[in-house]
């Protein structure tokens, strides 16, 4: 006799399906929502989508926000830093101290008027040149110093403009991350020579890409103008409006660093956000703080005493016996699905200024070397924070 049929074989359950990864963790995202793509969309639906009205409001709304008498808004930091340089009829044969801690586009402007940036170390603590620093590396041919506010941290502006009185050379502030930050309870940019501010989606502000150029003198401001627009002696805006014909004049070679009406809608709403936005970040900065306090050996970036910062960039600085390096560290949390990154730069050390030269920068090349920048961004949650210090601690050996 046969065995009985069993049957057909029953299906193995299936098995559980695996939790789904967290969503990774962005070092930076801009605060943008509908407000801004309706301003945009009203700006294109206006016919009039180059430099024009929105521009022009822009530019006020900025610089009176910073306490400057005037802004001119331009492409991007580079073309404000670029501008800066000419006003101040800077040329070959002629020096300016930077940091070399910064992002390169701060040593390039030097090198686009056909001066030489010469590279000062910046004080470990705020990653910023102090008047000691710039001290260090001033020649006779040193014709200006242009100082960066970095990641947001302000610099010294009094003592750095103190110094720079005294040495008669002129102070350009690289404020590139510095919107939302203050010197002694004024904004960064209030009582600025000359200052350039980026609106890189990197920055605290976006307008896609984007720069502004502030400052108190009505003659630069009007020349700044100008150059940012071909040497033009008349705007377009200007001669659209006048409804007459206007025959324009070339004054000098001037650049096309415009910015449209389409970015200064959307940065106008940024601009709205922006107390809401600095003090967002400054919270998260602060509780970055308090938890990273447990984990020995990494020091986070602080206020200053005569300032504070906008947070544009959170870095912590481990330690040189720290467990883990801190490209392991960033290839650490990247696994954990964070993104980090290295932190700022050294310019002189890039191949872009190999041979340039430069004095011995300590503390430069071991912030450059040894930071990292965290993840912060305005809508990131509690949660999100604590994956990253988790993460941080476990590298630290739990
Ligand atoms: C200190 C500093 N200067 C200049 C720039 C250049 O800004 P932009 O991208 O608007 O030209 C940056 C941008 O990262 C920066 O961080």
């Amino acid at each position: 006799m046969s065995a009985p049929d069993p049957g057909p074989v029953p299906a193995p359950a299936p098995a559980p399906a695996p939790a789904p990864a967290p969503a990774r963790i962005p070092v930076m995202v801009p605060w943008l929502g509908e407000e801004e793509a309706r301003a945009a969309a009203d700006a294109v639906l206006s016919g009039w989508v180059a430099q024009g009205p929105r521009v022009a409001e822009f530019e006020r709304a900025f610089a009176d926000r910073v306490g400057a008498e005037h802004g001119i808004a331009v492409s991007s930091c580079t073309s404000a830093l670029h501008l800066a340089l000419i006003a101040l009829e800077l040329g070959p044969g002629d020096e300016v101290a930077v940091p070399s801690l910064s992002f390169i586009a701060t040593a390039n402007a030097v090198r686009y008027v056909g001066a030489r940036p010469v590279f000062a170390d910046v004080e470990e603590a705020t990653g910023n040149l102090t008047p000691a620093t710039v001290d260090a590396v001033r020649t006779p041919r040193t014709k200006a110093v242009l100082a960066v506010h970095q990641g947001g941290v302000p610099a010294d502006v009094h003592a750095l403009r103190a110094a720079c009185a005294e040495w008669d050379l002129p102070l350009v502030e690289d404020a590139a991350c510095g919107i939302g930050a203050t010197v002694g309870g004024k904004s960064v940019g209030h009582g600025a020579l000359l200052a350039a501010w980026s609106f890189h989606p990197r920055k605290v502000i976006t307008t896609g890409e984007g720069g502004m150029l502030t400052t108190d003198d009505a003659r630069w401001a009007e020349r700044l103008r100008r150059l940012r627009e071909h040497g033009m002696n008349v705007s377009a805006a200007q001669r659209h409006a006048s409804g007459k014909p206007i025959v324009e004049s070339y004054l000098e070679v001037g650049y096309n660093y415009r910015m449209t009406d389409i970015q200064a809608a959307v940065g106008l709403v940024q601009l709205g956000k922006l107390d809401a936005i600095v003090a967002r970040r400054r919270a998260l900065a602060a509780r970055y703080t308090e938890l990273l306090a447990e984990i020995p050996g990494l020091r986070p970036v602080r206020d200053p005493d005569y300032g504070q910062g906008n947070f544009q960039s959170y870095w912590v600085l481990p330690a040189e016996d720290f467990p883990v390096g801190r490209d392991e560290l960033l290839a650490r949390l990247s696994d954990a699905g964070i993104s980090a990154r290295r932190g700022i730069m050294a310019s002189h050390l890039e191949p872009a200024y190999a041979g340039h030269g430069a004095a011995p920068l300590p503390a430069t090349e071991r912030i450059s070397r040894g930071s990292l920048i965290l993840p912060l961004f305005h809508t990131m949650t509690e949660a999100e924070q604590d994956r990253v210090v988790a993460a941080l601690r476990e590298a630290a050996g739990g």
